[in-house]
């Protein structure tokens, strides 16, 4: 079938076709799958997207700190892990003094906006329906939209007003890894221009060692987990947000039940679950005293527990920690599905970008 495009005068519009290209990363590894390839390419990936933000995009980074600087609020619009990436936008935002939320994109209408407000669209894909609908009806509402995305040219991308793209490449299995690490990185760059004090040149060597330092471990580590049913994820502040990330890989990826929880929360009824049966794993940085009272609450129970960093190897400042953690977190998911078979880069229910309302 062939279909022609008129416009309202009746002539035929001849689409101009656009050919994208995403850059392309090579590891010079053989790997099995394609998540464990994406995993290798954040060392990559995270070095080409801080290049294209000094050099290629920084005046749309220029002026979206003038947007920031000229709007009353920021909210940060998005689905799944972008979500949780933008969780970590809007938390360094807020450290940095200015109000900003983060909503899911299925449920953006919750939030007041007003034309003060200023939107990020954030989605690798830039064609996840809900974020679609959400900027949508926003559109020339607010203050203004601003896109981040991995493909450029995508639905999102044509519907803001201003668009930052994550160069994170090709990101084939359905779980997202270098394109999460690329929204972290873009927002860490965001808030190093805004002025907290982030450097964010030595990200793709942490990430790097990162995946040098745990993989054997968590290898055989996983052998371990393979029967693994629930776990609870712990962490406070950004480490939260950090803990819901690791909570979806396990559960998209490995089938494992995985609950993400603030550590001050447990006592507020999750405690009632935590026995010498319960497995947790902390995100315990040495920057955070408040879950360590928390670890106490676990342990008093005899739960199994894992640390991060004490049993796997990151840098643990603040706020590059957050993104680390996440790292080992891809790791374990991996290769505990491996362990258990699983369809890794397919996973059953799921789609790379969910068109559908
Ligand atoms: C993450 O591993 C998932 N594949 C999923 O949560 C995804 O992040 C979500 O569907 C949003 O997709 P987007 O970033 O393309 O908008």
């Amino acid at each position: 079938m062939k279909i022609k495009i008129y416009n309202k005068e009746g002539n035929e519009i001849i689409p101009k076709e656009k050919t994208v290209f995403l850059p392309e990363i090579r590891v010079e590894k053989n790997f099995e799958h394609f998540i464990i390839k994406e995993i290798y390419e954040q060392q990559i990936s995270s070095k080409i997207l801080i290049e294209s933000l000094k050099n290629e995009q920084s005046s749309i980074l220029d002026k979206i700190i003038s947007l920031i600087y000229n709007s009353n609020k920021i909210v940060f619009i998005a689905a799944g892990s972008s979500y949780h990436s933008s969780l970590i936008a809007s938390h360094l935002l807020r450290k940095l003094g200015f109000e900003s939320y983060s909503i899911v994109a299925s449920e953006f209408e919750e939030m007041n906006y007003d034309k003060k407000t200023l939107v990020f669209l954030v989605s690798q894909s830039g064609e996840t329906m809900d974020t679609i609908l959400a900027a949508k009806k926003l559109k020339d509402k607010v203050f203004s939209l601003v896109s981040v995305v991995n493909v450029p040219f995508s639905t999102l991308h044509r519907i803001a007003d201003l668009s930052l793209e994550i160069k994170a490449g090709v990101e084939k299995c359905v779980a997202a890894t270098k394109t999460y690490t690329n929204q972290v990185i873009t927002f860490f760059y965001l808030a190093k221009l805004l002025g907290m004090n982030i450097d964010v040149e030595k990200i793709p060597r942490g990430v790097s060692e990162a995946i040098k330092e745990n993989e054997e471990k968590i290898k055989n580590l996983a052998k371990n987990l393979k029967d693994l049913k629930d776990i609870f994820i712990i962490g406070r502040s950004i480490n939260y947000y950090s803990s819901l990330e690791i909570a979806l890989k396990l559960k998209e990826i490995a089938y494992i039940h995985a609950e993400a929880l603030y550590g001050g929360e447990l006592k507020h009824g999750t405690l009632a679950l935590i026995d010498e049966n319960s497995y947790v794993l902390a995100l315990n940085p040495y920057f955070d005293e408040n879950i360590k009272t928390n670890i106490e609450e676990v342990k008093a129970r005899g739960a199994k527990l894992f640390e991060i960093p004490k049993d796997f190897y990151v840098d643990s400042d603040y706020p590059y920690f957050s993104l680390y953690s996440v790292i080992i977190g891809q790791l374990l998911t991996y290769y505990i599905a491996k362990e258990k078979n699983l369809p890794i880069d397919y996973p059953r229910n799921l789609a790379k970008s969910v068109t559908v309302k």
